[in-house]
């Protein structure tokens, strides 16, 4: 099962999103991260530093495209890595004079059906690359926070995704509902949000993962110990730690959720 992380904007939440629920997802089979964001954050969150040629930005450059084997770190026992680098950026306009442009991430992960029961992709904001994980896509999870504004940020997201599955003459991942909106607090005083909220709760319900990803200034420190959520509650005890656990809890259940939304498959195909 292939799960894509796309936003319309930047600081939603996408890559901590990425990191957690692959944290959460490996509890339940091997899991391949992919970081296709330039930023190379999830790269970073990993523990792993970001170096050219490191995953990602090398897969997308090279002629003929090589298999993403190699590339590929491991993170923990069951939760691997193909991390990238700012270079990644250079890709946008080499791939644009290639034919089968649209099918390099495809190419490069054929030899890795059977191999990772989920495979999680950060997706940036190139749509060269977009496209490209679209092609392979079998679940689109769409962060967002709960701003009114980004209520239509989702909206742009949503009817991109489907122009682009469109164009690579796919079915949509809209209408047989392999979709979750995952919402992440922006502050800790939860009532400032709550109009932003319901707005999206209206207009998303349909789609919308089952729990919001609260607030927690844990989200930092885990991150500055390349841990996911869980790991740090468990290795720091945190477990009166209401919010923390509320945000485990979130991550726990978007994973259930978006594992219900596309059939079992052994493999990353
Ligand atoms: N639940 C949360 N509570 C507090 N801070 C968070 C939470 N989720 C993400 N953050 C922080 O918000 C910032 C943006 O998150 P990030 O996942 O990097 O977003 P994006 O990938 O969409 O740019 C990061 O500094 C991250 O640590
Ligand atoms: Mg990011």
């Amino acid at each position: 099962m292939i799960i894509a992380l796309m936003a319309d904007k930047g600081g939603v939440g996408k890559t901590t999103a990425a990191h957690n629920l692959g944290a959460e997802l490996c509890r339940h089979g091997s899991v391949l991260l992919i970081d296709a964001d330039k930023q190379a954050d999830l790269t970073e969150l990993c523990g792993i530093s970001s170096e050219p040629n490191i995953g990602m930005d090398a897969v997308l450059r090279q002629v003929p495209t090589p298999s993403m084997a190699p590339y590929i770190r491991e993170v923990s026992p069951d939760l691997s890595l193909l991390g990238t680098h700012p270079q990644m950026r250079k890709a946008d306009r080499e791939l644009a004079q290639r034919t089968r442009r649209e099918y390099v991430l495809e190419d490069a992960l054929r030899d890795l059906v059977g191999h990772y029961r989920y495979v999680v992709i950060d997706v940036g904001h190139s749509e060269m690359v977009q496209l490209n994980v679209m092609a392979v896509a079998s679940v689109l999870v769409v962060p967002t926070t709960p701003a009114k504004l980004d209520a239509d940020h989702i909206v742009n997201m949503l009817e991109e995704a489907d122009l682009m599955r469109r164009d690579l003459k796919m079915p949509s991942l809209i209408n047989p509902g392999r979709v979750a909106v995952s919402v992440t607090r922006r502050s800790p005083n939860s009532g400032i949000e709550s109009d932003g909220l319901a707005l999206i709760r209206e207009r998303f319900g349909h789609v919308l993962a089952p729990a919001v990803v609260p607030f927690t200034p844990r989200v930092i420190e885990a991150s500055a110990l390349h841990m996911s959520l869980r790991d740090f509650r468990e290795r720091y005890g945190g477990r009166r730690d209401k919010t923390l656990s509320a945000a485990v809890d979130a991550y726990a259940s978007l994973a259930h959720h978006v594992m219900s939304l596309a059939p079992a498959m052994a493999g990353v195909a």
